[in-house]
């Protein structure tokens, strides 16, 4: 099979090209280094000893994109990273989200029905669950989005369930938790492009010396020590979920046009708790300290991952120290080459 992967050269969609590959795949891959670097191609290269068949193409741009997947023959099933998703520029710049992440979606669609493929593998969040209480499962409400990026997610679900009811298209909607971690070799991992938002880049960047301390946000919360709750999922087990969800999609398992399974641990894990798990296994004590709640957090999410179980016959197996311990190869990795 051959499956075609917008945002091939960003952080979950490089980690699975290297699993799909693993697993037998070919793969096409676009990307538009909106969020990446080409460099990713030659690690992509050395991991799994393959030239990587890709393009460098924007989605918004529908007359390129639509001739590019008419002009690939044999894609059989599409896997869509493409999209920002940075939740507080989305608050600022609403429109750049709806145009990419919406508008990117409908052109690949319209892409999608005119060259006759009719599998697509979505990437969702747990976003679109806001405060729900966990462990959260696919039932769950759809709260109203907390930000515009929150909502090009939900309304992607929807145009997807439309489309899904309009055509013969089959959708795998995936609502990642919290994707954290690296490749084992060091050789791909995330790359937050200025200061980042979230914890775990936060807390490789503060011990490697890029920021000077991390600040956790409140530990007032109602939880186990007062800080909020995640579902931290490591980034090769949320890439393995995306070829169980392909194999699921080609073998017809699905019970429905539209299918949705949350992917994460099952677990949640406070913020002192991760980084207690860093401090364990890189031996570093973390500079950071105690500060005010960060507007918009929900206290605490963590994924009821049974339905995934069952429909994709997946699980993850990555415990949060292996999320660390690979973030922290990673950090380090990073730091070499800049040094170099
Ligand atoms: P990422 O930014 O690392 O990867 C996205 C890739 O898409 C980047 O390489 C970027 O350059 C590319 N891209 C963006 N707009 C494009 C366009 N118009 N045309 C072509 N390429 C474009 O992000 P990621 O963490 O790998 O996320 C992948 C997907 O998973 C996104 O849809 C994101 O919303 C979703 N998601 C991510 C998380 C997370 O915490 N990382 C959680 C839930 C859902
Ligand atoms: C985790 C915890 C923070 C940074 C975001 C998006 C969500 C999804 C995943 C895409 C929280 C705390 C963080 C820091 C801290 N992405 N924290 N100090 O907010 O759960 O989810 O990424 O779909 O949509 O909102 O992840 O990593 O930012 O935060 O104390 O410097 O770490 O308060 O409790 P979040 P995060």
């Amino acid at each position: 099979m051959k499956i075609l992967v917008t945002g091939g050269a960003g952080y979950i969609g490089s980690h699975t090209i290297v699993e799909l590959i693993k697993a037998g795949y070919d793969v096409v891959a676009i990307d538009n280094f909106d969020n990446s670097y080409p460099s990713v191609l030659e690690s992509l290269k050395e991991i799994t000893g393959k030239e990587i068949d890709f393009t460098e193409m924007d989605i918004r741009d529908k007359s390129a994109l639509k001739t590019f997947v008419k002009n690939t023959p044999g894609i059989d099933a599409v896997i869509h990273f493409a999209a920002n998703k940075a939740v507080g520029e989305s608050v600022a710049l609403p429109l750049k989200y709806y145009e990419n992440n919406v508008g990117g979606t409908v052109n690949l669609l319209e892409a999608m029905q005119e060259a006759g493929i009719k599998q697509i593998v979505f990437s969702s969040s747990c976003t679109v669950y806001g405060e729900a209480t966990p462990p959260v499962d696919e039932n769950a409400p759809i709260l109203v989005a907390q930000s515009p990026y929150g909502n090009t997610k939900q309304i992607c679900e929807e145009i997807l369930i439309d489309q899904s009811k309009a055509t013969d298209l089959t959708v795998v909607a995936l609502r990642y938790f919290n994707p954290v971690g690296a490749h084992e070799s060091a050789l791909i991992g995330e790359l937050p492009i200025g200061i980042p938002n979230n914890l775990v880049p936060f807390i490789t960047q503060t011990a490697i010396g890029k920021r000077e301390v991390l600040t956790v946000f409140g530990d007032d919360y109602p939880t186990k020590d007062g800080t909020c709750i995640r579902d931290y999922i490591h980034v090769v087990d949320l890439a393995l979920a995306h070829v169980a969800a392909i194999d699921y999609l080609a073998k017809q398992k699905n019970e429905e046009a539209f299918s949705v399974f949350n992917l994460g641990t099952g677990e949640g894990n406070s913020v002192l708790e991760a980084i207690q798990s860093f401090e364990k296994v890189s031996g570093i004590k973390l500079n950071y300290k105690i500060g005010p709640r960060r507007t918009g957090d929900v206290v605490q999410v963590y994924a009821s991952c049974e339905k995934a179980f069952k429909g994709l016959g997946w699980k993850t197996e990555r415990s949060l120290e292996d999320c660390m311990r690979s973030s922290w190869k990673w950090e380090q990795a990073l730091a070499t080459k800049e040094n170099k």
